[in-house]
């Protein structure tokens, strides 16, 4: 199949007189951690507005939940849900031992980052592309024995929040594209994420640093111009979640587990709490049922769920790193286990129905309309569109091209010149074909078994070609 797609091409080139790859488009994706869909609203924003007219801008975009920088960057890296990708949390963790990891140190688990699903990075590179990754939560695992081949890991105790590195970092990563020809980069800033959990998204401190923010927009924009690569390069502004004042000052009755009439730590042989809003309980054998109605309407604000009851759109139940009861909190509150030890103003890790879990999303460059804004869509739904941009072929995922396709100009060929018009137009036709060519074998085949005829050779074959067909058109996109 593939070699006749390959003639195909050959053909369609020779045909059309044009060659089929001119350059080849580049993507930026930028992670600015907890940046909120609103955050613009109450400061001046010249960059982003300006990013706006220029490019794409959502309303919103819907984070996966569990609403937390680990998983939710990797739903952005593979288009899985968090059920379906593995990195079901920031702690990598062992029930049996009891063992957790912090956030930083599970950066350099490998098992728990290489769980089936591979980030846009080595599927880039198995195709021919080049890719790279600054501080993007991952990047220090490798995936099937594989690691993005331009890589930049924080150290520990990093400052995420000095400007002056974060120029340094834009100007190395156009430096990667210009004159190493990288075709795909993620960069990941931690901010405004830090002060938003320290003083509150409605902080001063946290109006600050979204000017931060938005003059780093504008470097990251004149960086690529100094670089010579406006015409090529797409930039892609989101974040992995956004952020929610706590209740602070005895305003409200906290949940701490412990004072919770009738339930009791020693039911249960493993707990991932006092983690923000967010907790994982695993029961001793036969005290399920117990724990559960226990906790169960016991806090207003506390929601409770065996795995397998857990509401569909969370997504957050078919995996087995998933513990048998999960709880989540109403914004506003956290989830203590025997007394409170966490003392931030803003939380994330809610439902991500709530506004407050919204991030925000900006796009600019030859592959987006301009001045186009547009509904909210599910971050699961940016990789099908970063794959489509880069003209590769995706692996399974969660999201659909169809919820963010309207943001592309209609051909991403017309511009840069990558394959994948034509590439599909190809597979669409295959997949015709394949189709057409199901229907006439059906009908011989039926013929010949009416006609009690023998021939093996023939069936054996149109089988297979049948098979190969169909491959085809579940890989299309
Ligand atoms: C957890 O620890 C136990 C005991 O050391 C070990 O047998 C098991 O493989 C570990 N599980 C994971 C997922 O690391
Ligand atoms: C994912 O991790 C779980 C343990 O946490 C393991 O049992 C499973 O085999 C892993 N799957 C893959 C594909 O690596
Ligand atoms: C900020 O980063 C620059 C460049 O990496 C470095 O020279 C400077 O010491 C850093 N400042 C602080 C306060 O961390
Ligand atoms: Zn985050």
């Amino acid at each position: 199949m593939l070699w006749t797609t390959s003639l195909c091409l050959l053909w369609a080139s020779f045909v059309l007189g044009a060659p089929v790859r001119k350059e080849r488009q580049k993507l930026l994706l930028v992670s600015f951690d907890g940046f909120r869909w609103d955050y613009d609203r109450d400061v001046d924003t010249p960059n982003l507005d300006q990013m706006a007219k220029d490019g794409v801008k959502a309303q919103y975009v819907t984070p996966p939940y569990l609403t937390i920088t680990s998983p939710a960057h990797f739903t952005l890296l593979t288009g899985r849900y968090i059920e379906n990708h593995g990195v079901i949390h920031n702690m990598w963790f062992n029930t049996t031992t009891s063992v957790k990891k912090p956030y930083y140190p599970t950066q350099f688990v490998n098992e728990w980052w290489d769980n089936g699903s591979l980030p846009i990075w080595i599927t880039a590179q198995r195709q021919g592309l080049k890719a790279g990754s600054v501080h993007f939560p991952g990047t220090a695992s490798s995936y099937q024995g594989q690691v993005v081949m331009n890589r930049e890991v924080e150290p520990q105790l990093y400052n995420y929040k000095n400007e002056t590195a974060w120029q340094e970092n834009t100007d190395m990563v156009m430096g990667w594209f210009r004159d190493q020809d990288l075709d795909f980069v993620s960069l990941y800033f931690g901010e405004p994420d830090g002060v938003g959990h320290r003083f509150g998204p409605d902080s001063p401190e946290r109006r600050d640093m979204v000017k931060q923010v938005d003059r780093t927009v504008g470097y990251i924009r004149q960086s690529a111009h100094r670089h010579g690569l406006t015409d090529r390069l797409n930039i892609i502004l989101t974040a992995d979640h956004g952020m929610s004042t706590v209740f602070r000052n005895g305003m409200v009755e906290e949940i701490i587990l412990k004072k919770i009439p009738g339930f009791l730590f020693s039911d249960l042989s493993f707990h991932l709490v006092d983690y923000g809003p967010s907790g994982m309980l695993l029961p001793k054998p036969g005290k399920l049922e117990k724990v559960y109605q226990t906790l169960k309407g016991a806090h207003p604000h506390l929601h409770v769920y065996k795995k397998e009851e857990m509401p569909e759109h969370l997504h957050f139940a078919n995996n087995d790193r998933i513990l048998p009861i999960v709880l989540w909190a109403d914004p506003g509150y956290v989830i203590s286990g025997y007394f409170p030890v966490q003392f931030n103003q803003g939380e994330h890790g809610y439902d991500n129905l709530e506004m407050d879990m919204k991030p925000f999303f900006r796009a600019v460059g030859p592959a987006f309309h301009k001045n186009l804004e547009v509904g909210p869509f599910e971050t699961v739904n940016i990789y099908p569109m970063m794959c489509h941009i880069l003209g590769i072929q995706p692996e399974v995922n969660d999201g659909h091209l169809d919820a963010t396709k309207h943001m592309l100009v209609t051909s991403v060929t017309s511009k840069g010149g990558n394959i994948n018009f034509l590439k599909n137009a190809f597979t669409g036709l295959a997949a015709v074909a394949g189709f057409l060519a199901v229907v006439f074998i059906a009908t011989i085949s039926l013929k010949i078994i009416k006609r009690k005829r023998k021939n093996e050779s023939f069936r054996s074959e149109s089988f297979e070609d049948v098979q190969e067909k169909e491959e085809t058109k579940q890989t299309s996109f």
